[in-house]
């Protein structure tokens, strides 16, 4: 599959992209800078043993692919996401993005609509199939070289997007647990604020979840 990652030369965007490259997609990192992006991919398709992986300006890599990634700050969103309105048309959009503060006392900071995902449908529109999901896939764990081990959940309202990404997140050997419409995205937005407390308490850099009993 072809794959847009908005954002993707930061770690949590890079880290997907370098592991959905060695199982056979094709990447295509974004970034407000070509540049910048080109770069990126030409270290991570290098660390992919050439695996097809490019570098685009944020529309351009929207414009390019099957399936757009956001992995942007929160406070990206406003100004990149009408660049790639039209781009995201008809396509499923996966959001990874948290809306954390990290100055200040309080960790989590959804925005008045709920979560980081709703915004992005609201800013994209109705057009644009919405899936909330990598959220407890730490960065450092995907820039590792073992299997990740942590459950993917995944919110959306559009059942095809929704498939789509459980099998993008299988490729990459994870479970993958539906935990159903986009308005859940902001507990599942949460819990990554959790995981960011443990990590800080215990030390680490990749502390993730499991579901039980299913
Ligand atoms: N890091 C993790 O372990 C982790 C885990 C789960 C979820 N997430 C979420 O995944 C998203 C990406 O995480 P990250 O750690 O990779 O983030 P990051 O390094 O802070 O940012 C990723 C990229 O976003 C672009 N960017 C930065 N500020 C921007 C702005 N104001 N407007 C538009 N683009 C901007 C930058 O790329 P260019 O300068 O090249 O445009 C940057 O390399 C975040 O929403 C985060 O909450 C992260």
């Amino acid at each position: 599959m072809k794959i847009a990652i908005l954002g993707g030369t930061g770690p949590e965007g890079a880290g997907l992209g370098l592991r959905w490259a060695r199982v056979g997609h094709e990447i295509i990192i974004g970034s407000r800078e070509a540049g910048r992006a080109k770069a990126k991919a030409a270290e991570l398709a290098a660390r992919a043993a050439g695996a097809p992986i490019l570098g685009m300006s944020n529309p351009d890599a929207a414009m390019t692919a099957a399936v757009v990634v956001l992995a942007l700050p929160a406070q990206g969103l406003a100004a990149t996401l009408p660049q790639v309105k039209e781009a995201c048309r008809g396509k499923p959009v996966v959001s990874t993005v948290v809306p954390l503060t990290f100055s200040g006392s309080r960790l989590f900071t959804p925005p008045p609509i709920g979560s980081a995902a709703e915004e992005i449908q609201a800013l994209l529109g109705p057009e644009a199939k919405v899936v909330a999901a990598f959220h407890h896939i730490a960065a450092h764990e995907l820039g590792s070289e073992h299997p990740i081990d942590c459950d993917l959940l995944l919110c959306g309202d559009d059942p095809e997007a929704k498939a789509t990404v459980t099998e993008l997140g299988k490729s990459l050997g994870l479970r993958v647990v539906d935990v159903g419409p986009l308005a859940n995205a902001g507990p599942v937005e949460g819990i990554t604020a959790l995981l960011v407390t443990i990590n800080r308490r215990h030390r680490i850099k990749n502390s993730g979840i499991r579901i039980t009993g299913i």
